[in-house]
């Protein structure tokens, strides 16, 4: 956590496909916790993205035109603890929405654990507003033109009306 001594850095990683309000909230909780983090791309084997890499770190790097130096944007291959120790961070940030998330993320902080033991798992909760959206939900109501906007930032609901036009 924030200490005066050596800066603290956790990552948030995740397929972020798209970033939906329900992420910023847990960033900026995460930004009142450590002293940087860096939101991580990293690849989830079971899900092929609708929006490019390069397409998902902008629509991120969009949301926080101001905050370039606490907050780093990047991607990351392979072991997410790998890359985890290679920054240095101590933390991996997880959203914890509901208790259908439980199961999954038990076990992902779980192998991380154990293939990492000093990095630790750590839980935030979304604001009660955002505590039923996921990036899936919101690309199956956007693809059938439902109103999304909400939800989004303006420029990602930019970017799934322009998507699904196409
Ligand atoms: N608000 C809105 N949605 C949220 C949310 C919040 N606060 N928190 C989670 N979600 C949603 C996401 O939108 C996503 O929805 P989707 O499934 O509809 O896309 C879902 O919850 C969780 O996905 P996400 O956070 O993107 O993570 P993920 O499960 O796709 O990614 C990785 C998991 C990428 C972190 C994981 O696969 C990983 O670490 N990969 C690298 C390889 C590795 O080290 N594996 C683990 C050890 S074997």
């Amino acid at each position: 956590m924030k200490s005066s001594e050596s800066p603290t850095l956790a990552l948030y990683p995740g397929t972020f496909d798209p970033i939906t309000n329900g992420h910023l909230d847990i960033i900026n909780r995460a930004l009142n916790l450590f002293d940087r983090v860096i939101v991580t791309l990293a690849t989830n084997s079971g899900k092929k993205p609708l929006f490019s890499l390069e397409e998902r770190i902008d629509m991120i790097r969009q949301c926080f035109p101001d905050q370039e130096e606490r907050l780093e944007i990047d991607c990351a291959s392979g072991l997410l603890v790998e890359y985890a120790r290679n920054k240095g961070a101590s933390a991996i940030i997880r959203g914890l929405r509901a208790v259908s998330d439980f199961d999954y993320e038990f076990q992902l902080a779980l192998i991380n654990r154990k293939l990492a033991r000093d990095v630790e798992t750590i839980f935030l909760m979304p604001g009660f507003r955002w505590i039923y959206i996921s990036s899936s939900i919101i690309k199956e109501a956007a693809s059938h033109k439902g109103d999304v906007s909400d939800l989004v930032p303006a420029h990602v609901n930019r970017a799934l009306i322009a998507k699904f036009q196409q």
